[in-house]
């Protein structure tokens, strides 16, 4: 097990794309859990998806803060490519910890749109990386520790599974991928150069209520409400490592507490206090059974009638570009050195969701 050696109470914690899915719930579960704690938030609210949503989640945080006036929540609309901008929050707010999730996520839409992966998702951890960095200029304490997403897709086409941080993984299959294994490589860098504790998580199919309308599972859920057919690659043999939301939180919290350890190597230069982990439910599920499960969950939630007649809306087709037929994590390292491992059953996140977007939509 890893030492717990950053203290969340009283910190000030600064989380990027705060009003994204996983983002929120960060926000959430340490507002509920750390008393007090001052959390600064920030998030450009661009719209790849549905904005309302994004102001939802806003409004749930809202609710929370004024449960814990202990606590204090400033939010930022604003890019964290603005490099003015993310210095200038570090300037004032002096965040002890940093948990970088703004990126642009999906790997479809970056085929369409790379430009903005780049600023983003590069230049935008570089701007974080770069404040990381300026934060212990004058023998400031500055950034305790940094954690940042990164994302399965790193693992491409990869055959060996369960997906393990010790594979090789320099063959990503979209620029999605490039860029997240890119994160990975600038951390290690200036975690080696500047001693900036810094850990990167390989989330896995992230799902949950109020989660992003991009994903298979909630697109899929539109689809069938609206009387259209969804369609399932690669005529359903693809394999999932499906994680609820509450487990990767758990997992990030966890994480955000132990950063790896500052050491002085041989040459007496700092050996870079760098790690990445996977977390993911490690029990890959197979689509059509995911698919099956789902269509279970929206009838018993009222989403569908009991009627609903499923196998005229479903379509079996051939393999998208940049899509990957299977993945599954690894979990072993996060549960020797976290005590913790996603054990969330499909079916029960699923319910979640079903019964979140039976009261969001209808
Ligand atoms: N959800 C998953 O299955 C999954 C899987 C692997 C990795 N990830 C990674 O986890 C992180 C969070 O993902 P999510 O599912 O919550 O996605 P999300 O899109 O819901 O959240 C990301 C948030 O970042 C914001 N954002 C984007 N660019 C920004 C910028 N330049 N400046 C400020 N804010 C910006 C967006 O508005 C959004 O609210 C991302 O880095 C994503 O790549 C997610």
């Amino acid at each position: 097990m890893r030492e717990k050696n950053v203290i969340l109470k009283n910190k000030v914690i600064f989380v990027t794309g705060a009003a994204g899915f996983i983002g929120s719930n960060l926000v959430k579960e340490l507002l509920c859990e750390v008393q007090p704690v001052h959390i600064v938030g920030i998030d450009n609210m661009n719209d790849y998806y549905d904005v309302s949503i994004k102001e939802y989640r806003l409004r749930q945080i809202e609710k929370l803060v004024e449960e814990h006036p202990e606590s204090t929540w400033k939010f930022v609309k604003g890019s964290i490519a603005d490099k003015v901008l993310v210095d200038s929050l570090f300037e004032e707010y002096r965040p002890g910890v940093v948990v970088n999730l703004a990126a642009q996520a999906g790997v479809r839409y970056s085929i369409t749109n790379p430009d903005v992966y780049i600023q983003s998702n590069l230049i935008g951890f570089y701007n974080i990386l770069e404040a990381c960095r300026h934060s212990y200029d004058n023998g400031q304490t500055g950034v305790e520790h940094l954690v940042y997403a990164s994302s399965s897709s790193v693992y491409g086409t990869n055959k060996k599974v369960p997906y393990s941080t010790e594979d090789n993984v320099d063959n990503p299959v979209s620029l999605y991928a490039a860029t997240k294994k890119s994160n990975e490589l600038m951390a290690h860098a200036y975690s080696k150069l500047y001693n900036i504790p810094s850990t990167g998580l390989r989330f896995f199919t992230v799902y949950g209520p109020a989660g992003r309308p991009d994903m298979a599972y909630f697109g899929f859920t539109n689809k069938l409400r609206n009387n259209e057919t969804i369609q399932i690659f690669n005529y359903g043999n693809c394999k999932r490592d499906f994680t609820y939301v509450d487990d990767i939180v758990e997992g990030v919290k966890r994480v955000m507490q132990a950063a790896p350890e500052k050491k002085v190597g041989e040459d007496g230069l700092p050996v870079p206090p760098y790690a990445v982990y996977n977390i993911g439910n490690s029990h890959p599920e197979n689509l059509l059974e995911f698919v099956d499960i789902l269509q279970q969950e929206l009838i018993r939630a009222g989403v569908l009638p009991e009627d609903y007649d499923f196998e005229a809306h479903k379509k079996l087709v051939p393999m998208q570009p940049g899509d990957v037929p299977v993945t599954y994590a690894d979990t072993t390292a996060l549960e020797e050195d976290f005590g913790f491992r996603p054990s969330t059953s499909l079916r029960d996140g699923l319910r979640k969701f079903a019964e979140w977007y039976k009261e969001f939509y209808m």
